[in-house]
């Protein structure tokens, strides 16, 4: 495989694009193919079958197009599905959950640690193992907070409900004395400054997307597929629904001449 193919980056929707922002900073030579399985967000409340199921489908089509690696930009995807993509494929490939939990765990002064994400990574128990791993005196608190993924999905990012919901679901939580919240859905950073209002100064907000970048660059130099050719890379958006509205959040989320409003296309696995 070459060093100069490109890398593959999924999630169910547009959160993925929080982890886009980090590889962009970290990893600039990289061209990106990018999945947002619009058709099919929230993956939050699926099953693993399911979710086994759509993460093959787009590992497929990413490997279709020629990436030498990829990146589960999903939580819930990471959690459930990432070991048994590990098996299957023959490129290298990362989530997000264990590098978020490992940037906790350095963040955590007072060893209490807030996780908020979907049910299904919540309920999977994956956080408490990998941050049980590196201390198993860390106090984890946790959270789901489903409604997140649609408002981000609506583009509601700074809206007196989205506020609202944010108190809801959090309130309790910030009664526990943590000093470190991981942000575990990629859908959550787009809402960080809203949840940071909330939360207050005393408490870091942790996105797992810096340091899976990080890790990320790790994995490619390991396996001598860094691109170390300088070149201004023009990614490519893939959705399977919506490509409008895609292309017009993730337009703005990642800044100008990234993602054009007519260059987001469609791949719908259920057509096939
Ligand atoms: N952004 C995803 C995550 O990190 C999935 C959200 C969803 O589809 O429910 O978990």
């Amino acid at each position: 495989m070459s060093s100069m193919a490109p890398i593959g980056v999924f999630d169910s929707g547009i959160g993925g694009t929080t982890v886009v922002k980090e590889l962009m900073k970290s990893l600039p030579n990289e061209k990106i193919v990018y999945f947002g399985d619009t058709a099919r967000v929230p993956y939050g409340n699926k099953s693993k079958e399911t979710i086994i199921m759509y993460s093959r489908q787009i590992a497929d089509f990413l490997i279709s197009q020629g990436v030498k690696a990829i990146v589960i930009a999903c939580n819930t995807a990471s959690a459930l599905a990432l070991e048994t993509l590990r098996h299957e494929l023959k490129v290298p490939i990362i989530g997000v959950v264990k590098p978020g939990a490992k940037a906790a765990a350095e963040a955590t002064e007072n060893n209490r640690i807030g996780v908020i994400a979907t049910r299904a990574t919540i309920n999977s128990g994956i956080y408490e193992e990998f941050l049980h791993k590196t201390d198993p005196k860390i106090k984890i608190f946790k959270k789901a907070c489903p409604l997140f993924v649609p408002l981000v999905e609506e583009g509601w990012i700074s809206d007196d409900i989205t506020r609202q919901i944010i108190h809801r679901y959090l309130d309790e939580l910030l009664e526990k004395d943590i000093d470190a919240l991981i942000l575990g859905c990629t859908h959550y950073p787009l809402l960080a400054e809203e949840i940071a209002k909330v939360a207050g100064k005393k408490i870091k907000l942790v996105n797992p997307a810096f340091e899976c970048a990080r890790e990320f660059r790790y994995m490619l130099e390991e396996n001598d597929l860094l691109c170390e050719e300088k070149q201004d890379p023009v990614h490519e958006f893939y959705v399977s629904d919506g490509p409008r509205a895609f292309a017009e959040l993730a337009g703005s989320f990642l800044g100008e001449g990234i993602v054009g409003p007519d260059e987001v296309k469609i791949r719908n696995f259920e057509q096939r």
